[in-house]
């Protein structure tokens, strides 16, 4: 039987110096796990752009469609900011997100016990946090038409339009009940309903859902205002959060400070079960490029390696390896190696990218004895 297949697009800025870190990790777990993946990389994003003027070209989104799961690094980075909007390297993320219908971003946010002097809340707030954030991921103002800028009654017009079908909300809820499922059974849908039609329909079709399937689930609706006050208030008050497009992305950056950092988020990026019964899948940090640190060493590796274990969980059927490989990424923030963004002032040296990929591979080799 041939291996599986990891489609790896490292992107721009610091997406290339995490993602040369997983790649040793994926490599430790063909030399000692027996776990062996052909791996392929290419481009997107900026990157893509500078070798093909597009920032996904066919052929790489081919392979996407193909492979087992992909890893994704980051894009963008100002040298393309004057681009043109259709070239622009967030395109080409969008493009693969969307052609390959991946609609349910899972973004969980656990606070370490190591870290939980670093969140920007304190200690007790956010220490043992677990959430998971349900992010729908290819439909809302992301993608509605009308959306362009136009030119109205003699001035500009920028439009974008939130919508949503039944089916939309119908699956991605799915996602989130199954999810809470697994975890503590918990499920707050958040939207503003309170001002927005399709926020209306997006709660009237949660309840239905859970109403038909998952009535065992505890279901409770926030208005997404109300939802990030209370993410920073009392987190630990969650469990799975479901929510839209965009409310999901800034939900989810937001919850980034409750762990510690940006560069611990990971996030897996789900479609449809196919006939082989795993989904399409795209993995990838919750953070971007970091313009302002990258090319330095400085990047925290943690969420694009912990973005990989949820692929050996979600991909692979890896449950166990994934678990060992957070365990791994755990132990040594317990042991004091942080990189920069995990510093306080007085603490001492913080240690680099690679180093931090070091230690990790140390704390994996340290797991086998
Ligand atoms: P960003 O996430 O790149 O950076 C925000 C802040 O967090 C910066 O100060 C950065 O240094 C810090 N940071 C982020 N990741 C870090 C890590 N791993 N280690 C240490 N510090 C880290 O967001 P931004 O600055 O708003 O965006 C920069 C570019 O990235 C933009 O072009 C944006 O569109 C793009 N972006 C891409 C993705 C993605 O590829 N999924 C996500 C977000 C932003
Ligand atoms: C994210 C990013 C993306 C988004 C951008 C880069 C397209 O911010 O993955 O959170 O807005 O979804
Ligand atoms: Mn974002």
């Amino acid at each position: 039987m041939s291996n599986p297949s990891l489609l790896i697009l490292p992107g721009d800025g610091i997406g290339q110096e995490v993602m040369a870190q997983v790649r040793r990790i994926v490599e430790w777990y063909g030399d000692k796990r027996g776990l062996k993946f052909d791996v392929e990389e290419d481009l997107v994003g900026g990157a893509a752009y500078d070798a093909h003027g597009t920032p996904l070209h066919d052929d790489t989104m081919a392979k996407a469609q193909e492979a087992d799961a992909v890893l994704l690094g980051a894009v963008g980075g100002p040298a393309y900011d004057d681009l043109d909007f259709s070239v622009k390297p967030e395109r080409g993320l969008l493009r693969l997100r969307k052609e390959m219908d991946l609609f349910a971003n899972l973004r969980p946010a656990q606070c370490f016990d190591a870290l939980a002097d670093f969140s920007s809340l304190k200690r007790d707030i956010v220490s043992g946090l677990d959430i998971m954030i349900v992010r729908e991921l290819t439909s809302g103002s992301y993608f509605g038409e009308p959306r362009g800028i136009f030119e109205e009654n003699g001035q500009r017009v920028g439009i974008n339009t939130q919508r949503y079908t039944e089916a939309e909300i119908d699956r991605v809820a799915r996602s989130a009940f199954e999810l809470a499922r697994r975890r503590n059974n918990r499920v707050v849908s958040m939207e503003k309903a309170n001002v927005m039609e399709s926020g209306i329909l997006w709660r009237e079709v949660v309840e239905a859902v859970h109403k038909a399937d998952y009535a065992d689930v505890e279901l409770s609706h926030m208005y997404a205002d109300n939802g990030a006050m209370q993410l920073v208030r009392a987190p630990k008050q969650f469990d799975v959060i479901l929510t839209d497009n965009l409310f999901g992305d800034i939900l989810s950056d937001c919850a980034a400070m409750l762990t510690g950092s940006l560069g611990m988020l990971p996030s897996a990026s789900l479609g449809a079960p196919m006939e082989n019964g795993r989904p399409k899948a795209l993995y990838e940090p919750v953070h971007g490029s970091a313009p302002d640190i990258a090319g330095q060493g400085k990047a925290n590796p943690c969420a694009c390696i912990l973005s990989f274990a949820m692929a050996l969980r979600y991909s692979f059927d890896q449950g166990d390896e994934a678990t060992r490989l957070e365990t791994a990424v755990q132990q040594v923030l317990a042991d004091g190696v942080r990189t920069g963004d995990l510093m306080q002032a007085d603490d001492a040296q913080p240690v680099s990218t690679a180093q931090m990929g070091d230690a990790i591979l140390a704390a994996l080799d340290a797991s086998l004895a």
